[in-house]
């Protein structure tokens, strides 16, 4: 090989590999045309699908099961002071989520997307240790815990703003919100310390019973949790694919 080859070889190779081919994995949809949120009804079922597994090209993990490798939780309000961390949490279900509408409104220095979601069951387990102070009274334990959400109805609001590398944009999403409401949930949680065991047992009842309430107390540390991992999931497309090739503008 010539010289001359061998670099057109290294541009030709250097260039297929760095563009990723997004339409292998879910539709296209051009962003000025008129229907283009029932495109993306589609489109996001089917990225929900692709993304399932995770998509290796893309360096995106599974998200069914998602797995997590801690979060930490500390609560406090007058009489209860609590901290928990959960470690090796699973999240199972996103699977079966459907999609029923999107709105998008987007232009070349704004990215809104709104997408309306329901999904039957979400279940979730892991491993847990837990500290908690009520009043003078103090509690630890540990174990493992599980919850079954049934009939989650939600939307996905995703923010973006452009960025430009290499004088190609993409839209870096800032921004990814929801606020699930649930059908019903049910809690577990085992405990291996024999000293807590009365304490807990009384939590589990409690908690099963006067759900709603906690749900809505929980809501904003899950979000927290949730805003970072879906802006993080949904930067491994953005942040990849140029949003001239993500979103197309119809010619
Ligand atoms: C960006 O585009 C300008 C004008 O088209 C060009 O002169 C410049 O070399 C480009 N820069 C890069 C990093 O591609
Ligand atoms: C972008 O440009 C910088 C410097 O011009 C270069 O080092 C880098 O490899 C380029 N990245 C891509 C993806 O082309
Ligand atoms: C949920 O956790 C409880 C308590 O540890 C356990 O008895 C039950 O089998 C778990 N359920 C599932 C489906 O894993
Ligand atoms: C988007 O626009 C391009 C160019 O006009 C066209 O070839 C393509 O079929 C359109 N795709 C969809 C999903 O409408």
């Amino acid at each position: 090989m010539s010289s001359y080859s061998i670099v057109f070889f290294f541009i030709l190779f250097a260039s297929s590999f760095g563009q990723i081919d997004i339409a292998k994995y879910f539709k296209i949809c051009n962003r000025t045309v008129q229907d283009v949120n029932e495109c993306l009804v589609e489109a996001i079922q089917e990225g929900i699908i692709a993304m399932s597994g995770g998509i290796k090209e893309l360096g995106a993990p599974p998200v069914d099961p998602y797995h997590q490798e801690e979060i930490r939780v500390e609560y406090k309000n007058n009489q209860i002071m609590a901290t928990m961390t959960m470690k090796d949490i699973y999240v199972e279900g996103l699977k079966l989520a459907k999609v029923h509408n999107a709105r998008l409104r987007a232009d070349e220095d704004y990215f809104h997307l709104e997408v309306d979601i329901t999904t039957p069951r979400v279940f979730v387990r892991g491993k847990y240790i837990g500290e908690g102070r009520y009043n003078s009274l103090r509690i630890n334990a540990k174990g493992e815990f599980n919850t079954t959400m049934t009939d989650l109805v939600y939307t996905w609001k995703i923010d973006g703003i452009p960025e430009k590398k290499n004088n190609t944009t993409y839209m870096r999403i800032k921004s990814f919100y929801m606020r699930p409401d649930l059908g019903n949930l049910k809690a577990y949680i085992s405990n291996d310390n024999i000293d807590s065991k009365s304490i807990i047992d009384f939590a589990n009842n409690f908690a099963n019973q006067n759900w709603r309430p906690l749900y809505r107390e929980m809501l904003p540390y899950a979000q927290e949790n949730w805003n970072k991992i879906g802006i993080r999931i949904a930067n491994k497309i953005f942040l990849k694919v140029p949003y001239d090739q993500l979103f197309p503008e119809e010619m």
